[in-house]
């Protein structure tokens, strides 16, 4: 038969139409819940999708599924701009076979991470999918832990947000997790690696899809998500607030905005927000808030490890990773999921150029046969390792306490800071006065005779001598101690210092152990 424009064309429309088409209507969605091309569309600059792969199909004969196929298979993948700058995305379409990731979906995405790599461009997955595709076996292997292998190749090149928007189970549950950042929607997103009828049927348990995988179970037990939002257009929305704070890879740093908040303000309402008897707590995130850029804050993983606060600001309209303990919550006392919380986060900022601050007050790492049983030790030892790691400029400043393990874990010059404040309130010290006295005076108290009153004069004597910020200071231990209010003038006056930074030469290796 004679070839024709218009019967090619039309052959082209009708080929794209049925992609755009999906599988089946939903059942039972809500009105709120989105399909992956209406989400692409609310997430991207109007107009700018360019769509990859849009007439792939699954090669699949087994199970009838040769009757059964669906151009795009199950994946929308392509390039876009969110406010101007380039992204790669994928979406997944849980109309066509549940959102199941057989060889060519799998493929799909990891052919998109792999140029994202190459075109260093950042990396946006929207999960609704029921895992690797039943019906495709063993297929699922080129796929799904190609996946994987990009995931882990493009870490620390370009950013990776995931969001997580529907079911994610299986192998799509493991992309997500090796993401730089999870995002989770309320109710509807769900992510576990088996699902509850496997649950059922090894362990005899009875549990929900929400038990196993929803937001409470991921935001305060497994610390696994980043942020949650109430529903899809939130959760795009947050996606396009986290990736302002971002560089499109690793070469670049992120753009600085302005934010109309003077460099030089002064923070004078601090001395109401902290007291000075270090036994009454306070929120550390009013603190961020008063010295941060219009007091705009995006906290991550904020009910995870509450006694350590996280996530990315602005001081002098460039971002900033911000690192602080909170009083408010156990007393600011640090553990092992903070320290995991913590370190994960300063890798982040550190692939990614963000200079690092962190705000310091806490007794210490919190003591018992809980936390050492836990792995206090060798999660204590990766923030360890990625403070001494991280090249990017890192500023702390100590408010009240930095007591023994907290020194080193929250930030001093050893560990590589390149400046270290101190507010006149604060107290740094191995350990705190009254088991240090205890210890240092013990046969002296011993033999005296009226032996609480001296020990009350030897820990006011410890107090005034060694809790100081300017023992401290005298030991170059810190650079300044400081006026609170200046406290937001002089962290910027650090950063603009600092960047030009260069990293420092290391000697050869593969790469670093990370600790167990
Ligand atoms: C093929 C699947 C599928 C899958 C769901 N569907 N998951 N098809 N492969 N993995 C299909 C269903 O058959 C159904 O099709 C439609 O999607 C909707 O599924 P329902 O079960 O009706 O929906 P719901 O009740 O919402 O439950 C969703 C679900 C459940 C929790 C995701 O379907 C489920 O548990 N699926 C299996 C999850 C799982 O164990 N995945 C891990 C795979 S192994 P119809 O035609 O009836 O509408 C893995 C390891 C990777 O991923 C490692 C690789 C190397």
């Amino acid at each position: 038969m004679k070839r024709t424009w218009d019967d090619e064309l039309a052959k082209l429309a009708q080929k794209e139409a049925a992609a755009i088409g999906g599988g089946a209507p939903r059942r039972g969605d809500a009105p709120e819940r989105m399909s992956a091309r209406q989400r692409i569309e609310y997430l991207v600059d109007p107009g700018s999708l360019v769509e990859l792969n849009m007439l792939a199909e699954h090669q699949c004969r087994d199970f009838g599924m040769d009757q059964k196929k669906f151009p795009g298979d199950g994946v929308v993948t392509g390039y876009a701009t969110i406010g101007g700058r380039k992204v790669y995305l994928y979406a997944e379409d849980v109309t066509v076979l549940g959102g199941s990731m057989g060889k060519v979906h799998g493929t799909k995405i990891h052919t998109l991470l792999k140029r994202a790599r190459e075109h260093g461009v950042p990396v946006i997955g929207l999960h609704d999918s029921g895992g690797a595709r039943i019906q495709e076996g063993m297929d699922n292997v080129y796929g799904t832990t190609g996946i994987f292998a990009e995931y882990a190749l493009n870490s620390g090149i370009v950013p990776q947000i995931v969001a997580i928007m529907g079911t994610c189970a299986g192998g799509p549950a493991y992309s997500a997790a090796l993401a730089d950042f999870i995002l989770q929607v309320e109710g509807t997103g769900q992510l576990f690696v088996t699902g509850p009828a496997l649950v059922e049927e090894v362990l005899g348990e009875k549990v929900s899809h929400e038990e196993l995988g929803g937001t409470l179970m991921h935001t305060t037990r497994s610390g696994v998500t980043h942020r949650t939002a109430p529903n899809d257009r939130a959760c795009l929305e947050l996606i396009r607030g986290l990736l302002d704070f971002l560089p499109q890879n690793n070469r670049c740093t992120p753009e600085a905005k302005a934010t109309g908040d003077p460099e030089d303000r002064e923070v004078a309402e601090l001395l109401e927000i902290v007291p000075i008897d270090e036994d009454k707590n306070y929120d550390m995130k009013r603190v961020i808030g008063a010295i941060v850029d219009a007091g705009a804050f995006f906290e991550l993983q904020e009910a995870f490890a509450k006694h350590l606060v996280i996530g990315f600001a602005r001081l002098g309209g460039r971002a900033v990773g911000i690192v602080a303990n909170n009083p408010a919550e156990s007393s600011g006392y640090l553990d092992a999921d903070a320290a995991v919380k913590a370190a994960r986060f300063v890798r982040t900022c550190d692939a990614f150029n963000i200079p690092i601050v962190t705000l310091v007050d806490a007794p210490g790492f919190m003591p018992g046969i809980a936390q050492e049983a836990g792995g206090l030790l060798r999660h204590g030892a990766k923030l360890l390792h990625a403070w001494i790691e991280a090249t990017v400029p890192k500023i702390s400043c100590v408010l009240r306490k930095m007591y023994g393990g907290v020194i080193p874990a929250m930030g001093v010059h050893e560990i590589g800071f390149d400046q270290v404040l101190a507010w006149p309130s604060a107290e740094m010290q191995m350990v705190r006065a009254e088991p240090a006295v205890k210890i240092l005076c013990r046969r002296e108290l011993a033999s005296a005779k009226d032996p609480q009153a001296l020990l009350e004069q030897r820990i006011e004597e410890y107090r005034d001598t060694y809790l100081t910020p300017y023992h401290s200071a005298s030991l170059a231990v810190v650079d300044a101690v400081i006026h609170p209010k200046d406290t937001r003038r002089r962290i910027i006056s650090a950063l603009r210092l600092l960047e030009g930074k260069q990293p420092p030469e290391r000697l050869w290796r593969k790469h670093s152990n990370i600790p167990l």
